[in-house]
Parts: C-alpha cells; structure tokens; sequence
C-alpha cells in the first residue's frame, strides 16, 4: 500500500469527487478525516464504508469558508494526531451566472470557500507538516481555472487562484519537503453537475475528445498519486483529469 501510516484531511469528503478521493486515500493505508459541512450522514456513510474495508476515517464537520471554524477544527485534530501528512483542498461549490448581473455577494461566498478555505486549511496543517518535514498538498482546481468559462467569472477566478496558490505554496515549502499540487477536473459526474440541462451537457461533451463524462474515481486516481511518494519530485503542478477538454 502506497499512503500506510499517513493520516489525510480531505474537505468536501462526504460527496463526490471527495468522497472519492477519501476512498482511495484509505484503500492504500491512509487514515481519512472526512470533512463534511452540512451532509452528515453522508460523511458517515463515507467512513463507516471505509472501516467495512478494514481502514480508519472519522467525521470532521467544519464549514471551509468560515476561518475560524477550520482553524479550530484542525488545530483540535491536531491535539490528538501528530500531524496530517496529507491534505485534499477539495470542497467547493458552484454559483453561475453572467456577470453583468452578477450579485457581490455570490462572488463572497464562491471566493470563500472555493480560494480562502483553500488557504486557511493548509496555513492550519502546514506548521505539523513542517515539524514532520514531509506533506503533500493537493488543490482541487478545474480545467476553467486555465481555459475560463462565460457564466462562471468568480468560479473561475477561484479556480485560477488556487493555481497561483499551488505554484507560491510549492516555492515556500519546498525546502521542508512539503510539496503543493493541483488536480485539474474537466467534467465529472456528481451532484455538482446534475444541475447542468441536457443541452448544456451535450454541448460540454461535444468539447471532450475522449468522447465522454469523467468519473470522480479518477480523479481521486491522480490524488493518490500526488500524494504518494510515487510523485517525490512533483512539485507546483496542475495535472488537468479531463480526458482532453483543456487542450
Ligand atoms: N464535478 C465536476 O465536474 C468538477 C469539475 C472541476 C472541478 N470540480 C471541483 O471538485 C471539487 C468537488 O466537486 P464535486 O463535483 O465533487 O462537488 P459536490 O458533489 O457538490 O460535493 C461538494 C462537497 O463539498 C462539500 N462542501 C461544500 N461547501 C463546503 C464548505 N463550505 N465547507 C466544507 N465542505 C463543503 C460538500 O459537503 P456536504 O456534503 O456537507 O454538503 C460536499 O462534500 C470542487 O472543488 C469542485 O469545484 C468539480
């Protein structure tokens, strides 16, 4: 097993591509504190899914886009575990619309959680990581954050800034031997994308040239990687999962 002995904090770990990631975090020896902020049973069921497989995951509810809530949420975990070795920058969500409408207040809250949680978390891990003198940050960006997208001005730019974000963290903390990367998803199958009408998930598959819809399976695939020792000298990195959409 890849992650043995490694305790990984994943936001947005009830659903999706978190709950996914936490999957295959703990399928390779990982412990997995699965991240929720409202869905708790569905973190639940991550966790007890992850203990029928013989691994260890708890519940850890804290809100991303408040800082006060993720700093104490880790700094209490952090009471208890020596360190996290692993953090998935995952949670997020989604708010659309054109900008010339476009409420300041749906900027807030899509830069909060998506970009400033991002940034919070990991300030909070990143003292234990250092102390270790090992870590791996992955963030979950989006193929829009490099090619953009009309509708989605503060999605993208979250998504963008967790690139500028992934590249200054992975220059400051390279010399601890904590490296930073970003996963890139293009269209993936979750809650997130059944709001999506059947004209505009047409119009997004005809721009993937694998020919079809991604599954969160693999991008928790390219999350593994990244924070495995199978990747030691990937640091700063954007590894779009998209099959093709962003070339
Ligand atoms: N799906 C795609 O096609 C796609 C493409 C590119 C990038 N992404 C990115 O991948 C990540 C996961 O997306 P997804 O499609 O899996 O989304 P999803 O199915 O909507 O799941 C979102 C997850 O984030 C959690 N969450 C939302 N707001 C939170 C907050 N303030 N604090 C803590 N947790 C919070 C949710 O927790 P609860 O269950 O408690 O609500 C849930 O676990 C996001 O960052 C998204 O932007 C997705």
């Amino acid at each position: 097993m890849l992650l043995q002995g490694e305790i990984a904090l994943v936001t947005g770990g009830s659903r999706g591509i978190g709950k996914a990631c936490c999957l295959a975090l703990a399928q390779e020896g990982a412990e997995v504190l699965v991240n929720y902020v409202a869905n708790e049973t569905a973190a639940n069921q991550v966790c007890e899914e992850i203990r029928a497989r013989g691994g260890k995951a708890t519940p850890l509810k804290f809100d991303v886009g408040n800082p006060q809530q993720t700093q104490e949420a880790i700094q209490n975990i952090l009471k208890e575990k020596k360190a996290i070795s692993i953090l998935v920058n995952n949670a997020g969500i989604t708010s659309d619309g054109l900008m010339m409408r476009y409420a300041v207040e749906d900027w807030n809250s899509v830069l909060d959680t998506n970009l400033r949680g991002a940034f919070i978390a990991s300030q909070a891990v990143i003292r234990s990581m250092m102390k270790e003198r090992k870590g791996s940050i992955i963030h979950m960006s989006s193929i829009v954050g490099i090619t953009g997208n009309p509708g989605q001005a503060a999605y993208c730019a979250a998504k963008a800034g967790l690139i500028g974000l992934t590249k200054s963290m992975a220059k400051e903390l390279a010399s601890r031997n904590i490296r930073v990367n970003a996963v890139a998803p293009g269209y993936i199958e979750t809650d997130m994308t059944h709001v999506l009408t059947t004209e505009q998930k047409e119009g997004i598959l005809k721009a993937i040239p694998l020919g079809r819809v991604g599954r969160p399976d693999e991008i928790a695939q390219a999350v593994v990687f990244l924070a495995s020792g199978r990747s030691q000298y990937i640091t700063g990195q954007v590894i779009p999962v998209d099959g093709g959409m962003g070339m």
